[in-house]
C-alpha cells in the first residue's frame, strides 16, 4: 500500500480550513482529522504547524523540451515545478519540434512518467510549426492534448481560426488562444481586439475557450460580457501581471506589464471578477536571448511566493482565494479530481511557511533564473510538494535529486 500521513497542519482549501492530519492512500486522500493514527508501516511526514494546500496546477508552461535543453527541459522544468509547490502542468507547443504531431505529444507524457515527478498536460498546436498558416492535425492529436493554442503568437488568420474553433468543438477540446495582433502600436488595443475576435468565435462555434494571460481592463469587460451570456468561455491571468507594474521596473514579457491601473483591475477581478486561475507562463530563457530580447519571466518557482507575499499577506485577497485560483479551478479546467484537501481527491498537496527568503540565483531549481525578482525578499517558502501521496520536494531537496527522504525526518 503506498500511503503518507502528514501531520499537524493548517489545511486550507478553497472551501475550508482546520487544523489537523491528512492521511492518503493509494494516492488518494483517505481521511482528515485530528490526531490520526498512522497505521502500520505508514510514513509520517511532521508538518509542525505549517500549512498545507492542495498542490497547485499550471495551466500554462514552457518546459522548452524538445529543442531547447539549454533553456529548460522536461526534469529541470519538473523539479522547478515541484519546487515551486505544482503536480500538474500543461505544457505549451513551442518546442522545437513544435508539439504538432502525435509524437511530440506522446514524447512529453512518456518522459513525464519516466520521471515519475508530476503529471504534464500536453497543449497541441492551432496551426502546423506555428506558422499560421495550415491547420494541425487536430483529430490526431486530439487524444494527446487537452486544448490547442499557437501561444507565443496569435492566428491572425480568421478564417483559420473559424476552422479550429469548429474542429475543437466537434472534437471537445479547448481553444487555447493567445490574443494579440501583430503591427499594433497600442498593445492593450491588439489582445482585446483579439480577445473579441476569439470570444465570437466561441459564440458562432460553440467551442470552449480558455484564454492565456489577459492583461488589461479591456480583456477583463469581454471576458465578463461573454460570462453574462454564458459562453464556455475561461481566462487565465499571470502572477506576475498580478504583482508588477512597468512603472516599477519594465522587464521584456508578453502581453507587456501592466501598468499600476491596469494592475488594479486585474487584482480587483480576483473578487467577484471574471478571471478563473492563475498560470504562470513559466518562460526559461538563456541570459543571452534574454539581452537579446527574448520576452519571458521563469515564473514557476516564484508564483506562490510572490503571490502569497504581495496579495495574501498584506489581506488583497484571503489564502482560500488564492487556492482557488491556483488549484481548484485550474483543475476543473482539466477535469480533473484535484484542487481541494477532502476525502476523495488526489493527494496533492503544497507545505509551506511564512519563512523570509532571499530569491538568489541558487533559489532555483529551473535552468533559467530571467526574473525581475532575482534578489527579492519574499515569504511563503514552499516546504514540501506531495504529489499522489509521495514527497516529491522536501525542504530543499527534490525527490531524485539530493532527495532526503521524509521518513528521515519523521
Ligand atoms: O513572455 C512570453 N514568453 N509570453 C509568451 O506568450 C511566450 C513566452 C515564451 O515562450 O517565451
Amino acid at each position: 500500500m503506498n500511503a503518507l500521513l502528514v501531520k499537524d497542519v493548517r489545511i486550507v482549501d478553497a472551501d475550508h480550513q482546520l487544523a489537523g492530519d491528512i492521511l492518503i492512500r493509494d494516492g488518494i486522500i483517505w481521511a482528515l482529522g485530528r490526531k490520526l493514527l498512522p497505521p502500520r508501516g505508514v510514513p509520517v511526514l511532521q508538518g509542525e504547524g505549517r500549512t498545507a494546500l492542495p498542490a497547485f496546477i499550471d495551466l500554462h508552461a514552457h518546459f522548452r523540451d524538445p529543442g531547447f535543453p539549454e533553456k529548460e527541459d522536461l526534469l529541470s522544468g519538473a523539479r522547478a515545478a515541484a519546487h515551486g509547490g505544482f503536480t500538474c502542468v500543461s505544457l505549451m507547443p513551442n518546442t522545437d519540434p513544435v508539439c504538432d504531431s502525435p509524437e511530440v505529444a506522446r514524447y512529453l507524457l512518456a518522459e513525464a512518467k519516466r520521471h515519475g515527478l508530476i503529471e504534464v498536460y500536453p497543449v497541441g498546436a492551432i496551426t502546423v510549426g506555428l506558422m499560421g498558416e495550415e491547420l494541425s492535425p487536430m483529430e490526431a492529436l486530439a487524444p494527446w492534448v487537452w486544448a490547442f493554442s499557437d501561444d507565443g503568437k496569435g492566428v491572425e488568420d480568421h478564417e483559420l481560426m473559424l476552422r479550429a474553433c469548429r474542429k475543437a468543438a466537434g472534437l471537445d477540446r479547448v481553444i487555447f488562444p493567445h490574443c494579440e495582433f501583430q503591427g499594433l502600436s497600442d498593445r492593450g488595443l491588439s489582445e482585446e481586439l483579439m480577445v473579441a475576435r476569439d470570444l465570437w468565435l466561441c459564440r458562432r462555434t460553440g467551442c470552449r475557450l480558455h484564454l492565456a494571460h489577459i492583461s488589461t481592463p479591456g480583456s477583463l469587460e469581454l471576458v465578463s460580457l461573454a460570462k453574462e451570456r454564458r459562453l464556455p468561455v475561461t481566462c487565465e491571468v499571470t502572477p506576475h501581471h498580478l504583482c508588477l507594474t512597468r512603472e516599477e521596473g519594465d522587464y521584456s514579457v508578453n502581453p507587456p506589464l501592466p501598468d499600476r491601473e491596469a494592475r488594479e483591475a486585474l487584482v480587483k477581478a480576483l473578487k467577484g471578477g471574471p478571471i478563473d486561475a492563475i498560470a504562470t507562463d513559466h518562460a526559461p530563457h538563456t541570459p543571452r536571448d534574454k539581452a537579446a530580447g527574448a520576452p519571458g519571466i521563469s515564473g514557476i518557482e516564484l508564483a506562490f511566493p510572490l503571490l502569497y507575499t504581495r496579495l495574501v499577506a498584506p489581506g488583497v485577497i484571503s489564502l482560500s482565494e488564492l487556492s482557488r485560483y491556483l488549484a481548484l479551478q485550474p483543475a476543473r479546467i482539466l477535469g480533473l479530481r484535484k484542487g481541494l484537501i477532502q476525502v476523495g481527491y488526489d493527494g496533492d498537496l503544497m507545505l509551506f511557511s511564512d519563512e523570509e527568503f532571499t530569491a538568489s540565483e541558487d533559489f532555483f531549481f529551473s535552468k533559467s533564473t530571467n526574473t525581475p525578482l532575482l534578489g527579492t525578499r519574499l515569504s511563503g517558502r514552499v516546504w514540501a510538494t506531495v504529489h499522489r501521496g509521495e514527497v516529491i520536494y522536501l525542504d530543499g531537496a527534490v525527490k531524485g535529486r539530493d532527495f532526503r527522504d521524509h521518513r528521515e525526518v519523521i
